[in-house]
Order: C-alpha cells, then structure tokens, then sequence
C-alpha cells in the first residue's frame, strides 16, 4: 500500500505492508536510526517520534497513519548546525550513559520543552512536572536526576 507522508521535511512515498510499523519506515526504509527497538509494545519510550508535533511511540503506530502527517525524528532537531536546547542541556548535564534511550528521551524532551515555553515563558517545571512528562521512557542505567536536571535547566 502506499503511503505518503513528510519526514523531517521531506515528501516521502514509499510501499508499505499493513503490518509495517512507523520504527520500520524510519528505520529501515529511511535510514534515520536514531529511533530505537527496545520493548516493542509502547513500554519503554525508546522509539518516539514526533508525528505533528506530538511525541509516539512509533513500534505501536502503524506506518499508515503516517499518511499525509509531518514526522519528526531526532536527526532533525538540531536546524543551522545548531542543537536544540534539550540537546545542549543533556550534554551538559551528562545525561546518558549507555545511550540506548537517549534518543527517545530527548524528543520526549523537545516537545515538553517547546510545549513549555510556548505556555508558560522561562518558569521552571517542577522535578514531579518533568517527571510525569517523560514518565514513558525506561533508562536502565537510572540516569533520571542527570535527565531531569537537564530537562529543568532547558527550560529555564
Ligand atoms: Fe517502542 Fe519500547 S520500543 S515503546
């Protein structure tokens, strides 16, 4: 089946199976592998893409809802070689270690982030606030507070 959509600004037309995951299309058939397989049922956060604006979990989103939406992945966060605010702030907070989830955090990130300002200016977010927003995503090295702070700090 096909399907068209927008990646990271790009029109996109590709031949589809009804199986076919949004992590496969990104993944596999466009080469952004930023994007992670970890749980492969919603559990983890590993996957996140940004489909209009809004953080999913591409394992559980059939590639064809991807039909006619704008998906985001973490390869275009940073515009004009320049890195996007949760991107500076995770790295100067050092908030990975493995960095298996990182990507999948960091859109989370982004868009609590971009949402946040946009509502509410350079107030701070609560930990408990940051931490509901990113309550999707598994860090098995337990790299939370470092994420946390780096998610605050971005904010401010
Ligand atoms: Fe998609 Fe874990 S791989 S949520």
């Amino acid at each position: 089946m096909q399907l068209r959509t927008t990646v990271n600004g790009a029109a996109e037309t590709l031949e589809v199976g009804p199986d076919e995951s949004s992590l496969s299309v990104v993944r596999e058939r466009l080469g952004l592998t930023g994007a992670k397989l970890g749980c492969g049922h919603g559990a983890c956060g590993a996957c996140a893409i940004q489909v209009d604006g809004q953080p999913v979990a591409s394992c559980l989103l059939p590639a064809l809802k991807l039909e006619g939406r704008q998906v985001e992945t973490v390869e275009h966060l940073a515009t004009d070689d320049e890195l996007h605010p949760i991107q500076r702030a995770f790295m100067a907070e050092d908030a990975m270690q493995c960095g298996y989830c990182t990507p999948g955090f960091v859109v989370e990130a982004a868009a609590f982030h971009d949402a946040w300002r946009a509502r509410r200016g350079t107030a701070s977010p609560s930990r408990d606030e940051v931490a509901k927003a990113l309550s999707g995503h598994l860090c098995r090295c337990g790299t939370y507070a470092a994420i946390y702070r780096a998610v605050i700090g971005a904010c401010e």
